[in-house]
């Protein structure tokens, strides 16, 4: 199969099964179900349902779910290359409308010699007589499905493999499995031995790949058999699965996805199921867990913040592989500030909790918060509020405000410090702020007042009010400051000794 030839994948679902043989309290029917419910509103096409033969509880979980399976999902269960287990997993799907039996055998050599301990030839016979039963028993009801277990290990031996699966599939096995029972070699090893079966057999056989997570690569191990032709791709939810999991279906979805194939599933459902799974595996996801984990939406370091920021509305993001709302989850892009970050993340921060300031600002305090994540580590929106309080409404410099008096409606009285020395000084004007400034203006320092709005703010627990007043500095630079009091009076104050510091500290620019 070319690359370029894309036949729609068969999404079949091993969670039930593979998935659910690694928990540590495995589902009952009830519990099946609920999931069952949700894989087919997930819209995959077939389920394995369980291992009848495995327990009580298993053979009648998979009674129950082939009795409510729709019509369009492949039900399927496990059986051994034994009698018992094929008559069993028969039982157990008959009420399915479409049914398949899957059964499988170990091929790879070392599992052939210390865990079977049978010959090669011993092997081949039994996997051709179990098909050859199952084929029998079930005739055009069911399909067939052979897995050569261990497959991944088959290198050495891949033309025994290969002879035995063109037995097999003249037995009557439509469906061929090859898994990586243990994922132990590298994806394009793996890839070119898929591609190798596919070459082999018939082209009416539907090749299926079954990859565990041992060393972190099954989702780029599925997803490429998917181009060498394997069109069956079997995962499970959350990547569930025996040690480090199976395939992660969320993953090789929307990684085919975004290589351009139709993915016959409701992506958007994605996200809430996987919440889902977790809860009723007993299996946290891992905060980095690729597009489910609470940490994958996370930007810390200040370039990825701001390009993060600058495409967050668009469907490519600078900084993250899928639109979030693409498999359902609706929490943004989440910045964090550390020793890493800068402006951006303050400016988002802070605004996201309700304070009003811009990117100035925000460059202005980001060394100060920049400092105290050095020493503790990402710092909470609180922190950074604080941070916020002590460095925009609270500007410390050699300017201090002392007193006002009011002397009339055109006149005050203002006493302030400025680097100790203190100034006493009566002035007029038009209201209390340009008697304020013309007060400044003449004890002798040169600033220049441009304009001020109120604001009416809820801070915290607070009703404030905040005065914004933008000066013009010695320099030409607009300078903004900010004042918050209960008092509009004293928020005014507030603000223009602020502006002072900001000035005289030389920092502001906007
Ligand atoms: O991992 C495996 O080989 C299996 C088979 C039973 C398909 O789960
Ligand atoms: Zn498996």
């Amino acid at each position: 199969m070319s690359e370029t030839v894309k036949k729609q994948p068969f999404f079949y679902d091993i969670t039930l099964r593979d998935g659910n043989q690694s928990l540590k309290k495995p589902w009952n029917t009830q519990e099946k179900e609920i999931i069952f419910n949700h894989l087919t509103e997930l819209g995959v096409q077939g389920v394995e349902v369980g291992f009848a033969a495995a327990s009580e509880m298993d053979f009648e979980a998979c009674s129950r779910l082939s009795q409510i399976s729709p019509d369009n999902i492949v039900i399927s269960a496990l059986a051994r290359c034994i009698k018992h287990d094929i008559e069993k997993a028969a039982e157990a799907i008959q009420s399915a409308k479409k049914q398949r039996i899957h059964t499988f055998i170990a091929m790879s050599p070392f599992n052939m010699e210390y865990v079977l301990n049978k010959t090669p030839q011993e092997v081949r016979k039994q996997a051709i007589e179990a098909v050859s039963f199952a084929k029998k028993l079930m005739g055009n009801k069911s399909e067939i499905q052979f897995s050569v277990e261990h497959f991944g290990d088959c290198s050495e031996n891949l033309d025994f493999v290969i002879e035995s699966l063109q037995e097999i599939v003249k037995a009557g096995a439509t469906v061929i499995n090859l898994p990586n029972t243990v994922e132990r070699t590298r994806p394009s090893i793996f890839v070119q031995m898929v591609e190798k079966v596919y070459n082999a057999l018939p082209k009416d056989i539907t090749i299926s790949v079954h990859n565990h997570n041992d060393l972190g690569m099954a989702t780029a191990t599925t997803v490429e058999s998917y181009f060498k032709g394997a069109v069956q791709l079997e995962c499970a939810l959350n990547g569930l699965g025996e040690r480090a999991g199976n395939t992660n279906m969320y993953e090789v979805a929307v990684a085919l996805h975004n290589a351009g194939v139709d993915v016959p599933l409701n992506l958007s459902k994605i996200y809430e199921l996987a919440l889902i799974i977790s809860d009723m595996s007993n299996v946290r996801i891992y905060e980095k867990a690729p597009l489910i984990g609470p940490e994958a939406l996370a930007h810390r370091s200040g370039i990825h913040q701001d390009g993060a920021i600058k495409t967050k509305d668009m469907e490519k993001g600078a900084y993250r592989p899928i639109h979030p709302s693409l498999i359902g989850r609706k929490d943004d892009e989440k910045l964090g500030f550390t020793s890493q970050s800068g402006k951006t993340a303050i400016f988002e921060i802070i605004t996201e909790a309700g304070y009003p300031i811009t990117l100035g600002e925000a460059q202005r305090i980001a060394p100060v918060a920049k400092e105290a994540a050095e020493k503790i580590g990402e710092l909470s929106t609180r922190n950074i509020i604080d941070i916020y309080y002590q460095n925009i409404l609270t500007v410390k410099g050699a300017f201090k405000f002392v007193d006002i008096e009011k002397l009339s409606d055109e006149e005050i009285r203002l006493q302030f410090k400025y680097k100790g020395n203190e100034y006493n000084v009566v002035s007029f004007g038009n209201g209390p702020i340009d008697q304020c400034i013309k007060a400044i203006q003449k004890a002798g320092f040169n600033i220049e007042f441009i304009n001020y709005e109120q604001k009416a703010l809820n801070m915290g627990s607070d009703a404030t009010g905040m005065t914004i007043m933008y000066f013009k500095a010695p320099e030409g630079k607009t300078i903004i400051s900010r004042g918050c009091d209960e008092n509009t009076f004293m928020a005014n104050i507030k603000a223009i000794f602020n502006g002072l510091n900001i000035i005289e500290n030389e920092k502001e620019i906007i």
